[in-house]
C-alpha cells in the first residue's frame, strides 16, 4: 500500500475538517471533490474572482447527498481578514489555493495580483495562527525558480523572479517561513508546475495553455505558439497535485515547514503538446487539421521548466500516478463535454 492509499483509508475512518480557499477554481474544486468523496468535512472560501459556481455545481453531481452536506461554502475574500478568521474556525488543515494566477495578468495589473496574493496570503497566515490549525498547505509556484538556469529544478536553488506573479509566490514562502519561526505555525508550500485537468478554465485572456488550445481545437480556431515551440514545461495532471496536497497536510512533523516541487519530473515541449492534444481529440472523434502559428516569445516566460521531485517523494511519499499522456486522455472527454455544454 502506498502512503497515499494509507492516508485515504485513515481519513475515511476518522474524518477531519479542511478549509479550501479558492474552492470554486480549478485546483480547489478538484481538492473539494476528492475530500468529499473521502467523507471529509470541508469549508470552502471563494470570491469567484476567477472561479465559478458551475465548478461547485459539478462537484455536487460527483458526490453523494450526504457527502455534499459536509460542505460549507463561504462566499468571501481573502483580502478581508474577517472572512479568513470565519473560514478558519474549527479547521484542522488548510489547503490555501486562492490567488490570482497567470504571469501576463500580473504584468497587466500588478497591484491586484499583489493585494490578493500577498495581503490575502498574510491574512490567511494570521487567521490560521489564531485558529491554532494543524497545518496550512499553500499553493506555491515553479515561477519562484525565476532566472536560475539549473535543470531540473531543485528546491534550494532559486533565481530572481521574472514577473510580479513570481514575486508574490516567493514572498508567500518567505512569510510562511517567518510565521513558523515567529509563531510556530506549520506550513508546507507546494511549488506546482503547470497543473492541468478537468475544470481548468479555457476562457479568458489568461487561460493556461492546455485548456486554451484544447478549446481552440474543439472550436476549430487558430492556435498561436509563443516562440519556436521548443519551450518546455513539466505538466502535472491534477490528480497528482491533489495527492500532494493530502500527503502534505497529513505529513510527519519533520516534513513540515518545507517547500516541495509538485510535478512529474518530465519535460514536454509546446510542439509535442500541440500534437498530443490533436491526437487525443482525434481519438475522441474530433478532427483539428490546422497547423500552429508561431509568434514572438512572451515576456516573463521561462524557457524550460522541469522539476526534481526527489524531495516530495522522499519526505511526503509522493508518487505521481499519471504521466502527461494519461492525464490528457482523462481530461479530454471533460473538455469536449464542457465545450458542447457552453455552445
Ligand atoms: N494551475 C497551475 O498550473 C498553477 C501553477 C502554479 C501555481 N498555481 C497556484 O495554484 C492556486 C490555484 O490555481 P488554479 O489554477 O486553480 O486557479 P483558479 O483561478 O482556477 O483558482 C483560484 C481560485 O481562487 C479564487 N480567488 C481569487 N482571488 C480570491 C480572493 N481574493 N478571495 C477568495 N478567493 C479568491 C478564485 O475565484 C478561484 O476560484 C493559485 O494559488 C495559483 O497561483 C497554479
Amino acid at each position: 500500500m502506498t502512503r497515499y492509499q494509507q492516508i485515504q483509508k485513515t481519513l475515511a475512518d476518522s474524518p477531519k475538517t479542511w478549509l479550501i480557499t479558492g474552492c470554486a477554481g480549478f485546483i480547489g474544486s478538484n481538492l473539494l471533490e476528492t475530500l468529499l468523496l473521502l467523507d471529509q468535512n470541508v469549508v470552502g472560501l471563494d470570491n469567484f474572482a476567477t472561479g465559478h459556481q458551475h465548478n461547485l455545481d459539478e462537484v455536487k453531481t460527483q458526490v453523494s447527498e450526504a457527502q455534499w452536506l459536509r460542505f460549507n461554502f463561504i462566499e468571501g475574500d481573502i483580502r478581508q481578514v474577517d472572512d479568513c478568521h470565519k473560514a478558519c474556525e474549527g479547521v484542522d488543515y488548510i489547503l490555501h489555493q486562492a490567488a490570482l494566477g497567470s504571469v501576463p495578468r500580473s504584468l497587466a495589473d500588478p497591484i491586484t495580483t499583489n493585494s490578493t496574493n500577498i495581503d490575502g496570503f498574510l491574512n490567511m497566515l494570521v487567521a490560521a495562527k489564531e485558529a491554532s490549525i494543524d497545518t496550512m498547505v499553500y499553493a506555491a509556484s515553479s515561477s519562484t525558480y525565476g532566472d536560475h538556469p539549473a535543470l531540473p529544478k531543485v528546491e534550494d536553488a532559486i533565481g530572481k523572479p521574472l514577473s510580479p506573479y513570481a514575486v508574490t509566490k516567493y514572498v508567500n514562502e518567505l512569510y510562511a517561513d517567518v510565521f513558523q519561526k515567529s509563531y510556530g505555525l506549520n506550513t508546507i508550500g507546494l511549488r506546482y508546475f503547470n497543473v492541468f485537468g478537468k475544470r481548468q478554465d479555457p476562457d479568458g485572456a489568461y487561460a493556461a495553455v492546455i485548456p486554451k488550445w484544447t478549446a481552440a481545437m474543439i472550436s476549430d480556431e487558430e492556435i498561436f505558439i509563443n516562440g519556436d515551440g521548443e519551450t518546455s514545461r513539466d505538466f502535472c495532471f491534477i490528480e497528482n497535485a491533489v495527492q500532494a496536497n493530502i500527503l502534505a497536510a497529513t505529513s510527519k512533523q519533520e516534513a513540515k515547514n518545507e517547500v516541495y516541487n509538485v510535478a512529474l519530473g518530465d519535460r514536454t515541449t509546446l510542439n509535442y503538446l500541440f500534437t498530443s492534444l490533436q491526437q487525443s481529440l482525434q481519438d475522441n472523434g474530433v478532427e483539428y487539421s490546422q497547423t500552429a502559428n508561431y509568434r514572438d516569445f512572451r515576456a516573463g516566460d521561462v524557457r524550460h521548466s522541469q522539476a526534481d521531485i526527489t524531495k516530495a517523494k522522499t519526505l511526503l511519499g509522493f508518487e505521481p500516478e499519471f504521466k502527461i499522456a494519461q492525464g490528457i486522455t482523462k481530461a479530454m472527454p471533460w473538455y469536449i463535454g464542457f465545450m458542447k455544454a457552453s455552445g
